[in-house]
């Protein structure tokens, strides 16, 4: 049994459908603050199993332990968590609140229960500025934002606790950009209000939701201009996470490590790669550099194929034509 905190969000709901394709049994925790319980009922009717679930918001001790203990769960995956930039900006204190108290009355909670096996949900945002591409697992960690920061904090919390006792094993995954959705068109991100990112943007410009898109920036020092990524497919993600459940089970220790696909691909790659899988246009403008944006950043994979045997399958004509799948069975998400 896998308990997940957080499994009816976007990289949640996909990695509960790989964690039941697997043949584990699942428990979901989530406060569906940002997401829908009908992403969960997808879920089981993609996989075609139950999973159990539990209302509840990890800041409340009482109810995450009792949760824990009741599900009879080896292993945690702990997505629950906030995750907007500009929010972050906004409102540091709910971001503290929830992503780093709520990953300590976790930890309690895990303690008092005797799970001692997490993978966490981390970025590579909490690489900061490049000092060197690609990035490795060693690159110094800065963050240049309140979110950035939580993801640092739990991530030296998780590291403290795994000294404390060597008994507690840890996989820190640090995802790059994650997009696309299930193949099967029924899950898939679904933004509320304006979507910051790029992908989900892009796809409600070709569905005709959305005028344009901004380009923020072309004068970057890459080949067109404009802002380099490493995009990873939501299914290649959910799949790195059953391998790193996988891995807790037979090896010890307290692990970092990059899920990307060591391929960037700028903002311009991208629209093309849209327009031509969805056949419609993708008009756009280019504005100025967004704040606290770098000009380019991708993965060095080598550690998960090496520890986790994992590698991203898919390339960037299968991460639009999943979006544009998903986008338009379901053009205003859940609730339409
Ligand atoms: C952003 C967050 C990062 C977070 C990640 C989650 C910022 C600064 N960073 O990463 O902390 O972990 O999302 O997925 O918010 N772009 C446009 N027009 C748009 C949107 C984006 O040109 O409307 C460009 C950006 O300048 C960038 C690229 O597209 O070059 C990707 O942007 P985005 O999808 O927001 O991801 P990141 O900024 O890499």
């Amino acid at each position: 049994m896998i308990f997940v905190t957080g499994g009816a969000g976007y990289i949640g709901s996909h990695t509960c459908v790989e964690l039941l394709n697997a043949g584990l049994d699942v428990t979901v925790f989530d406060n569906f603050s940002n997401s829908q319980p009908e992403a969960l009922s997808r879920v089981q009717s993609i996989a075609g199993k139950q999973l159990r679930v539990v209302e509840g918001d990890i800041r409340d001790g009482v109810a995450l332990q009792q949760a824990l203990a009741d599900s009879g769960a080896k292993a945690v995956i702990h997505f629950a968590g906030l995750k907007a930039v500009g929010e972050s900006e906004a409102e540091p204190l709910r971001y503290y609140d929830n992503n780093v108290v709520g990953t300590m009355r976790l930890l309690e909670a895990m303690k008092a229960t005797g799970v001692k096996q997490m993978v966490f949900s981390s970025s590579a945002t909490v690489y900061g500025v490049p000092q060197f591409l690609p990035y490795t697992e060693q690159h110094p960690l800065s963050a240049t934002n309140t979110y950035g920061q939580t993801k640092l904090a739990v991530e030296s919390m998780l590291r403290d606790v795994h000294r404390s006792d060597p008994e507690w094993r840890f996989a820190i995954l640090r995802y790059f950009n994650p997009v696309g959705a299930h193949p099967s068109g029924r899950i898939g991100e679904d933004p509320q209000g304006v979507p910051n990112n790029l992908m989900p943007f892009v796809a409600q410009v070709a569905v005709g939701r959305r005028e344009f898109l901004n380009v923020w920036g072309n004068d970057y020092p890459t080949p067109d201009g404009t802002g380099v990524r490493d995009y990873i497919h939501v299914v290649d993600l959910a799949l790195g996470h059953v391998k790193a459940v996988q891995f807790l089970e037979r090896e010890a220790g307290c692990n970092a490590i990059n899920l990307g696909s060591g391929v960037g691909h700028s903002v311009l790659d991208l629209v093309r790669a849209f327009e031509r899988v969805s056949n419609r246009p993708v008009p756009f403008k280019v504005g100025p550099r967004r704040s606290g944006d770098i000009a380019e950043s991708w993965a060095n994979p080598a550690l998960a194929k090496n520890l986790l045997g994992w590698s991203a399958m898919s390339d960037l004509n299968k991460l639009c034509a999943d979006t544009w799948n998903w986008q338009t069975r379901n053009p205003n998400g859940y609730t339409g």
